[in-house]
This record gives structure tokens, C-alpha cells and sequence, in this order.
């Protein structure tokens, strides 16, 4: 090599890497459908990574398959710089998946993509069921009864099934029962006067996705 080109690239390497960011880092993606089949509900946290700069905004797409130069859609936006965005008109049992596109744009111009491909039906997770009521009934009997959760939009399409775990205060372990296809249960031979602790959990009907959290817990008075 000359000592000219030895020269230039020193003086090319220099220009590059002198005053360049470490490049930003990549947003950690998660979509989940509370409310199938309405929408897909998108957010994404960035972790800290040393001298990047906050970004100061995302461009959130999406695109049904992963077809490079399939029509991209915005995945929307509730403000810019909030770390969600919804995908509305979800395709039912699409054969393809979907695949959103998140780039966070940096204040020094830097971006940073990433990518989560989903097919909606895996990432139904309803909310909990609300509005937990318990019934005390004649023959040591207590009637637990609830509401499917409000963000569940078709529950006479969609059903969702139950499960309900319950624990005597005092006691340490919860004991569970269900599926259910109702909203209301009847658990047997509680014992008098004792206090019982009820949470009811929702899940698809067909077993897609996972199970809600738990929800509030209900005591008997
Ligand atoms: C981060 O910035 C500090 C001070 O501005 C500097 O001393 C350090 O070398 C930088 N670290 C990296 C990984 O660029
Ligand atoms: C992801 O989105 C960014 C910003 O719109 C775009 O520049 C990039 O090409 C997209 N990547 C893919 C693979 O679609």
C-alpha cells in the first residue's frame, strides 16, 4: 500500500467513527389483543444504552405477511412519542402473519428498526373478569358470579371460558376449578363462617392465546 493510501484511509476511518453515536438502541416489542377481533394493541419500552440520545419519535407500521415490498399500513398512534400504537381491521385467521415495523427515530437523526411478526389469534389475551360477586348460600354454598371483561367486545361470538380459584383466608394455597362456560359458579362444602378469597380468570373458548390476569379478588363479608 503507498503511504497516500495508507493516508486516505486513515483520514476515511477517521471521518467516520469520529463524533458518531453508538447506534440506538433497538425497541423491545410486545402486541397482545384484549380486544379481538377489533384490534391489536402494540407497545415497546428502549432499553438505556450508553450516550444514545432519547428518541424523539416512532414511525410504526405494519404489513400482513413478510412479502418485502407488501403495502405498508401506519400502525396508529394514540400522540407521537408514546410507546403504543394499534393495529385496527384485524384479519381474521389470516394465513400469513402480520409483521410491525417499529423505528425509533433519534434527536441525531439515527434510527433504529425492529420487527415482531404475530398471527392474532396467538396473542389473544383477554382483560381479567369484573365485577367479582360472591353470594353466600343455604347448605354451605357460595355462589361466585361475574362479568366477562367490558373491552371484550363480542362475547356472544367469541366466547370466553372461565376458571376460578378460591382460598379460605388463613389458608395458604388457592384451589381451582373450571374451565366454566358460564358466569357464575357454585362452590360446595365451604365451610361455615369461614372467609373465602375469589378470583376469576378469562380465556377464549377455543384455547386460543393465553388466560387473562386474575382478577380483583372478591371476599365474602
Ligand atoms: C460516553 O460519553 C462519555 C462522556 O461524554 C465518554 O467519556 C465515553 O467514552 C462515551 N462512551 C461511549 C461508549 O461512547
Ligand atoms: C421499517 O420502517 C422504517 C421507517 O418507516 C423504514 O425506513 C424501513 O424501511 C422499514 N423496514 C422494513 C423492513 O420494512
Amino acid at each position: 500500500m503507498t503511504p497516500r493510501l495508507l493516508l486516505t484511509l486513515a483520514l476515511w476511518a477517521g471521518s467516520t467513527c469520529r463524533g458518531r453515536e453508538a447506534p440506538p438502541a433497538h425497541p423491545r416489542v410486545q402486541c397482545r389483543a384484549p380486544r379481538y377481533p377489533i384490534a391489536v394493541d402494540c407497545s415497546w419500552t428502549l432499553p438505556p444504552a450508553p450516550n444514545s440520545t432519547r428518541p424523539v419519535s416512532f414511525i410504526t407500521t405494519y404489513r400482513l405477511g413478510v412479502a418485502p415490498h407488501g403495502e405498508s399500513r401506519p400502525c396508529l398512534q394514540r400522540a407521537p412519542g408514546t410507546p403504543s400504537c394499534t393495529i385496527p381491521d384485524v384479519q381474521l385467521f389470516s394465513m400469513v402473519p402480520y409483521v410491525l415495523n417499529v423505528t425509533a427515530v433519534h434527536a441525531g437523526g439515527g434510527r433504529s428498526s425492529s420487527f415482531l411478526p404475530f398471527v392474532p389469534e396467538r396473542i389473544i389475551k383477554p382483560d381479567p373478569p369484573e365485577a367479582v360477586h360472591l353470594r353466600p348460600l343455604p347448605g354451605q354454598r357460595l355462589q361466585v358470579h361475574w362479568e366477562p371483561p367490558r373491552s371484550w367486545p363480542f362475547p356472544e361470538v367469541f366466547s370466553l371460558k372461565y376458571r376460578v380459584r378460591y382460598r379460605r383466608l388463613g389458608a395458604t394455597r388457592f384451589r381451582q376449578v373450571g374451565p366454566i362456560e358460564a358466569t357464575s359458579f357454585t362452590l360446595r362444602a365451604v365451610r361455615p363462617r369461614a372467609r373465602y378469597c375469589v378470583q376469576v380468570a378469562a380465556q377464549d373458548l377455543t384455547d386460543y392465546g393465553e388466560p387473562s390476569d386474575w382478577s380483583l379478588p372478591a371476599t365474602t363479608p
